[in-house]
């Protein structure tokens, strides 16, 4: 409005000028150029107030065409393509649920999901981490191979129909897919954690619902990788929903909020697109739809939404296709707490630049740790993870 302003301020001193002059041009008849001015400012007002605040600029220049106008050039382009129906059903339905205010139940709760062949080597630890919480989280297993057996109470009965779980194929997603319809049955689960057989707690319980629940991101890992790993996936049959520079990668170990867990519900368009299309051996390359989905569909629908990186540590500095797993000769206190501690993330692009992003982990505008949970621990290291979690987990 600013420019609005100004160029009224331009137009009245534009009048006295005119006025001046015609004085000197007696031969102009009065009424004619009064009628004439006068039209010409209600159109200058009509301008300014079709065209409200922000765009008066705009509006004076369709109405004074002057030098320096230009504005009309800057105009955002047209969108490129028109949406197809299922598109515009998803946008619906997707901005539907982000816009609705989260349920606040009165007694929240963190859902653990956990995604495992069978038995859940961790189960004395997660116990250790449970107990005394009963009434603020709920467990949720999902063996794709075999029966666990149970030590922990925490986790008898707690185990949902299951299918078999092929790695890198989709049938990970769906398995995801399975723990949280289970788990959003339950309205006081708030916030939606994925963990495998041998993950671990790195923080004590309150730590880690407060981490979750006073947040409002989901913690989903994010970046975008120009290399044979990242975009070297993708392949063109996603178009037109999903174009090359939307494509992104993650580690698939998420924490959820309720909005995006029914958001992974909601959607058949993109997860459709990304069974067909991103699998192994697509067109001589493999496509891993766990750490793409997710990544792209959220940078696209809600990117300020998720929080770029994930709340489970791995160690990939051995650069194999696991992250490093950690013996019971490797496992200290010390150790333990340098995991909790780091606060920065770090990704790396799998092209020959293998350029590095080192991001701070912020929690609510705050620098704070970025892990919650680490991975990959073998079975053997339970005793000295039981015995020592008291101490690693206390601040
Ligand atoms: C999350 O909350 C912060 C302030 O606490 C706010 O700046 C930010 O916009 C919020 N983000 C979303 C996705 O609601
Ligand atoms: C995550 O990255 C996207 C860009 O891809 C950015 O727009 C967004 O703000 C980031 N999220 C947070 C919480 O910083
Ligand atoms: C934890 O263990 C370390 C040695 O590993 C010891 O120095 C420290 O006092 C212990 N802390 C607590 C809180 O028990």
């Amino acid at each position: 409005m600013k420019t609005a302003r100004a160029w009224k301020l331009g137009g009245i001193r534009d009048f006295q000028m005119m006025a001046g002059y015609r004085q000197q041009r007696p031969h102009l008849k009065r009424p004619i150029w009064i009628i004439a001015f006068v039209t010409f400012f209600i159109i200058f007002l009509t301008g300014v107030y079709v065209y409200p605040s922000g765009s008066g600029s705009l509006a004076s220049c369709y109405f004074f065409s002057g030098r320096g106008c230009t504005m009309l050039e800057q105009l955002p382009a047209t969108p490129t393509r028109e949406l197809t129906d299922a598109e515009n059903i998803a946008q619906v339905v997707f901005k539907e649920i982000l816009n609705k205010p989260p349920v606040r139940s009165k007694n929240p709760k963190v859902a653990f999901m956990f995604l495992t062949p069978g038995n859940l080597p961790f189960e004395n630890l997660w116990e250790k981490f449970f107990h005394g919480h009963e009434d603020r989280f709920s467990v949720y297993v999902h063996a794709s191979s075999e029966k666990p057996i149970h030590v922990s109470r925490y986790f008898v009965g707690r185990d949902i129909r299951s299918e078999k779980v092929a790695w890198g194929r989709i049938s990970m997603l769906d398995a995801e897919k399975r723990l949280l319809a289970h788990a959003l049955l339950d309205p006081d689960n708030q916030q939606f954690v994925l963990l495998s057989d041998s993950c671990i707690p790195l923080h004590n319980f309150d730590y880690v619902y407060n981490y979750l629940m006073y947040t409002n991101v989901s913690y989903v890992d994010c970046f975008e990788d120009p290399g044979p790993h990242g975009n070297g996936r993708y392949s063109e049959h996603m178009l037109p929903e999903v174009e090359k520079k939307d494509f992104r990668k993650g580690s698939q170990w998420f924490t959820l909020k309720r909005q995006h867990a029914m958001i992974i519900m909601a959607d058949s368009l993109y997860y459709t697109k990304f069974k067909h299309y991103c699998k192994p051996n697509m067109e001589g390359r493999n496509c891993y739809a766990d750490e793409h989905y997710l990544p792209t569909l959220f940078h696209m629908i809600d990117p300020a939404g998720i929080a770029n990186w994930s709340v489970t540590h791995a160690d990939w500095s051995e650069g194999k296709w696991h992250p490093k797993a950690y013996r019971a000769q490797d496992i200290s206190s010390e150790f333990l707490k340098s995991l909790a501690a780091i606060d920065e993330t770090f990704h790396i692009t799998s092209d020959e630049q293998k350029k590095v992003t080192i991001m701070p982990c912020m929690w609510n505008g705050m620098k704070r740790p970025c892990y919650l949970f680490a991975r990959k621990f073998n079975p053997e290291a339970l005793d000295k993870l039981v015995f020592l979690f008291v101490n690693y987990t206390t601040v």
